[in-house]
């Protein structure tokens, strides 16, 4: 239908970017990007008037999105037509506006593009040799300034080759090391740099870019005070199960990147780790969360505790959240581990073994009041021991 659209208008319409590097590898993108050699706010908005969905435009940037009801999403960005001298036999406007537009771009694997017009519809447009590139599974610069200009692209260029499983064109690693060198991601605010982390958190093995980060020296420039070891990466290797290990126990699904971010924290040294977390776009309630993160640590108080039943890690964690339960689980180690893991699956049930609540210890003819409170917490610590079983058993507890 885009193709169609433009060609009534006389437009040249092109897929760009990731979508058509992850066509070509085969693997699944449902985010679309579209160059218009025309109007990319008006060709938004006619192929929502036909396919329905909501169309923003940023007129400022000539660009625009559309959410289409099947959940694509297709971003629209202009050709930026500049004031050109063509000699005569020299290409199209319109090629040479899209050659312009692609040669913007970060990788050459990202700057290949297909064509959209009936006329030459599914043709592989490939003015920067990207496809051999990613033939050869290389990520590969298309001009030496392309990290000055935009730092972000130095973790891009991680996560990319990390995902893939790409190699650094050896011209690129050099221009990257030496980007890394003039410390050019702090010429960025924090908060580009932090969208960019967020991105790698969001990988599906993001460990392995955090750990190249730490191989290529780019973490000082990302987190200033971060000392990376490598005993970081057992820690970061658990975030994951732990993640799911939580969302079964409490169901609760914590936020990836609210774990990894403090696990990376806890190297920081922490005067430094508060004053970066004050320059993130985050919530309050995520910073100061985050905050207590870093001071808390509950895994090392349960450290010392032998084989604690667990009755005994109720009386310590009946109120823990959580994060506070996927720190607990991040960082203890050694025998107690286990323990604390049966604590917590125990833990789900004790709703159906617990048989009395408070009406029932009203029925008893106890008086009501703060009393209940901590009755029903030693008889909670009782079920969770296995002591308790049955009402009769219960009941003869609490009296
Ligand atoms: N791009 C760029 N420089 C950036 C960000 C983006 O040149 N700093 C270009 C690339 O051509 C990229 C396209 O814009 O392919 C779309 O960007 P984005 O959606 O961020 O990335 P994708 O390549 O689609 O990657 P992902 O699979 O992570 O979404």
């Amino acid at each position: 239908g885009i193709g169609r659209l433009a060609d009534e208008n006389n437009w040249g319409a092109y897929l760009v970017g990731g979508f058509v590097r992850d066509l070509l590898l085969g693997v699944p993108n449902l985010d679309l990007d579209i160059v218009v050699v025309g109007s990319a706010p008006k060709l938004a908005e006619k192929l929502s008037a036909e396919f329905g969905g909501n169309v923003r435009v940023h007129e400022k940037f000539n660009t625009a999105t559309v959410h289409l009801p099947s959940d694509i999403k297709v971003d629209f960005a202009t050709a930026r037509k500049e004031f050109y001298e063509y000699p005569a036999a020299l290409p199209t406007i319109e090629e040479t506006n899209l050659r312009e537009d692609l040669y913007r771009r970060d990788f050459t694997v990202n700057a290949l593009a297909i064509c959209l017009n009936r006329d030459e519809f599914g043709l592989l447009i490939d003015f920067f040799c990207g496809y051999s590139d990613l033939e050869e599974q290389r990520i590969r610069l298309l001009h030496n300034l392309s990290f000055i200009e935009d730092p972000t692209r130095i973790l891009r260029a991680v996560r990319f080759e990390q995902r893939y499983q790409f190699q650094l064109e050896p011209q690129t690693a050099h221009v990257l090391s030496n980007a890394v060198a003039e410390e050019a991601l702090k010429n960025i605010s924090p908060d580009r740099v932090w969208n960019e982390l967020k991105l790698i958190f969001a990988e599906n093995d993001p460990v392995k870019s955090l750990r190249r980060l730490a191989e290529l020296g780019i973490w000082p420039q990302i987190i200033p005070g971060l000392e990376w070891k490598n005993s970081i990466q057992e820690s970061l290797n658990k975030v994951i199960p732990v993640i799911t290990a939580v969302a079964d126990i409490t169901g609760v699904s914590l936020e990836r990147w609210l774990v990894f971010l403090t696990v990376i924290l806890r190297e920081t040294d922490e005067t430094s780790a508060v004053a970066w977390l004050d320059q993130l776009s985050i919530t309050k309630e995520q910073r100061s969360s985050l905050k207590r993160c870093l001071e808390e640590d509950s895994a090392a108080m349960l450290q010392d505790l032998e084989t604690p039943g667990p009755g005994e890690l109720h009386k310590l964690l009946k109120d823990c959240s959580p994060l506070g339960m996927a720190l607990i689980l991040l960082f203890i180690k050694g025998q107690v581990e286990q323990n604390v893991y049966q604590y917590f699956r125990l833990r789900t049930r004790l709703p159906q073994l617990l048989k009395m609540d408070g009406k029932v210890l009203g029925k008893m003819g106890i008086e009501p009041g703060p009393v209940y409170g901590k009755v029903l917490f030693a008889l909670e610590a009782a079920v969770l021991e296995g002591k308790v079983e049955t009402v009769q058993d219960q009941q003869r507890f609490v009296r």
